[in-house]
């Protein structure tokens, strides 16, 4: 498989069925030179972990009312902030959301740094959340690896080791099909293609665009995959 045919389907995939965020930038605003708002991405990135999008809706759209800027929320009260989180759970991710806004503020002239490793220096941002908001809202070639994406490149690959074990070998992978063009909506398109195809029970491979390279589908595998050891 060409590691960039991937790449292409799925980005021709996403221009046709590109979920609806309230902090995304459709494929076709993104053309016309639309930039996402990386405070947005930041902030949604974040909710995500661990929460589903349907969950995370609501309280996005209240924390940008209450504050729609990384200043504005830099300024918040702790308790204000912790009081608008309560529900999302995993608390340090409040408490981090909070100190990742003052050291943007204090130390970044209220702009995020623009790279994966500028990102990754912040309060709270991990792995994840640094590639996700370089890929996405600068659009870096930061390989974007969530649940959604190990589980896609463990099928299109036929990965047969479990996870955890088998996370390097899965990220190795996802950072060769990331392309250099439009690397943030390739993340979202991967991520999407995960949420609502490449499922973990039941995947949709008859509408799947990579059905034709995917080597756990020619094997009658995919549903299988990934494979986890027990804890
Ligand atoms: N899950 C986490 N981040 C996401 C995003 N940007 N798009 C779709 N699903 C996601």
């Amino acid at each position: 498989m060409r590691d960039d045919e991937v790449a292409r389907l799925l980005l021709a995939w996403y221009d046709i069925h590109a979920r609806v965020m309230p902090w995304r930038v459709s494929p076709q605003d993104r053309a016309a030179g639309v930039t996402p708002d990386p405070y947005r991405v930041w902030l949604s990135e974040v909710m995500l972990q661990q929460t589903t999008v349907a969950a995370v809706r609501g309280y996005f759209r209240r924390f940008t009312e209450l504050w729609p800027s990384v200043q504005a929320l830099a300024g918040a009260e702790d308790g204000a902030v912790m009081g608008e989180w309560a529900g999302l759970g995993y608390y340090a991710r409040a408490r981090n959301l909070l100190a990742c806004a003052r050291v943007v503020v204090a130390d970044h002239g209220g702009q995020f740094p623009d790279t994966e490793a500028g990102l990754r220096a912040l309060p709270g941002v991990g792995a994840y959340t640094a590639a996700a908001v370089a890929a996405i809202a600068f659009d870096r070639a930061a390989a974007v690896v969530d649940g959604n994406v190990e589980r896609v490149m463990a099928r299109l690959h036929a990965v047969t080791e479990e996870l955890p074990g088998a996370k390097g070998a899965l990220v190795t992978l996802a950072g060769r099909h990331t392309p250099q063009a439009r690397p943030g909506d390739y993340a979202q398109a991967v991520m999407d293609l995960g949420a609502t195809i490449c499922t973990p029970r039941n995947p949709a491979c008859g509408i799947c665009p990579v059905n034709g390279l995917c080597a756990a589908r020619a094997q009658g595998i995919a549903a299988e995959l990934p494979r986890k050891a027990r804890k």
